[in-house]
């Protein structure tokens, strides 16, 4: 839709619009329900993409196949668990976290989605995991949710490691509505998002905070990307 309204950035979805789709679409499962409620439970932020971002990580696993996966910043487990129901039993989906307590509660919520042969967590630096993750790849889909300030690095990471059609997808994307100011995180945010256009197929969905979806392009030789 492009009415006045909405060409401002205004938007028809409230808090009860959003429960009402959510429900219908993206319901949860046991697994699903305790990631989601782990913030509750545990000393952990309440930080997950919602209901309808995860579905629709569902539906594009689905879409593409996506058989080799790699999401950096897992929290609770919460979109690992809608990555991997998209993806065939066969799958792998490498999920990065620098925190051991996140890890241990994303194992449990994994586990109770039943999804434990198709997630492996791996705790440490994400930039350190990625370096050792090039030897599994190319592969069909890396989504970024870890911290703001290295998406341009990740993103790179992504260029250089996906396959020719494999999907980028990055949330938090608007930055919290910071992403024009001048900041080192707004900075690389925007150098993500550049990147991300030059070297991708890409748009930025307009979901609650922005995600970048981008598909690989045909054109790309690892040779030619480079690593600034
Ligand atoms: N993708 C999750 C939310 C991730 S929140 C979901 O939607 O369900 C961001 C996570 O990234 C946090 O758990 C944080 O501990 C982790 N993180 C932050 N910096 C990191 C780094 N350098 N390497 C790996 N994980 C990191
Ligand atoms: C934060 C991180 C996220 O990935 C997110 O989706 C929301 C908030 C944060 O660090 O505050
Ligand atoms: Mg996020």
């Amino acid at each position: 839709m492009a009415d006045n309204n909405s060409r401002k950035g205004e938007r028809y979805a409230t808090a009860e619009v959003s429960d009402y789709v959510n429900r219908v679409h993206a319901a949860h499962d046991a697994g699903l329900d305790e990631a989601f409620d782990a913030p509750n439970q545990h000393d952990i932020p309440a930080i997950m993409i919602g209901p309808s971002e995860g579905k629709t990580l569902e539906i594009l696993c689905r879409l593409a196949r996506v058989e080799r996966a790699v999401e950096i910043g897992t929290l609770a487990g919460y979109s690992a668990i809608w990555l991997a129901r998209g993806m065939s039993p066969g799958g792998k989906l490498y999920s990065l976290e620098l925190n051991e307590k996140h890890a241990a509660v994303a194992r449990a919520a994994v586990e109770t989605a039943g999804l434990t042969d198709r997630v492996e967590i791996i705790v440490g630096d994400a930039l350190e995991s990625l370096e050792d993750l090039k030897a599994q790849g190319p592969f069909d889909l890396v989504f970024i949710d870890a911290d703001k300030g290295r998406y341009d690095q990740y993103g790179r990471w992504a260029a250089q490691n996906l396959r020719e059609g494999g999907l980028l997808i990055g949330d938090n994307s608007y930055f919290f509505g910071r992403l024009l100011e001048s900041d080192t995180n707004a900075d690389a945010m925007r150098r993500f998002h550049e990147q991300s256009a030059d070297l991708f197929n890409s748009v930025c969905l307009p979901t609650p905070d922005g995600m970048v979806v981008g598909i690989r392009s045909d054109s790309l030789d690892e040779n030619i990307i480079p690593d600034h």
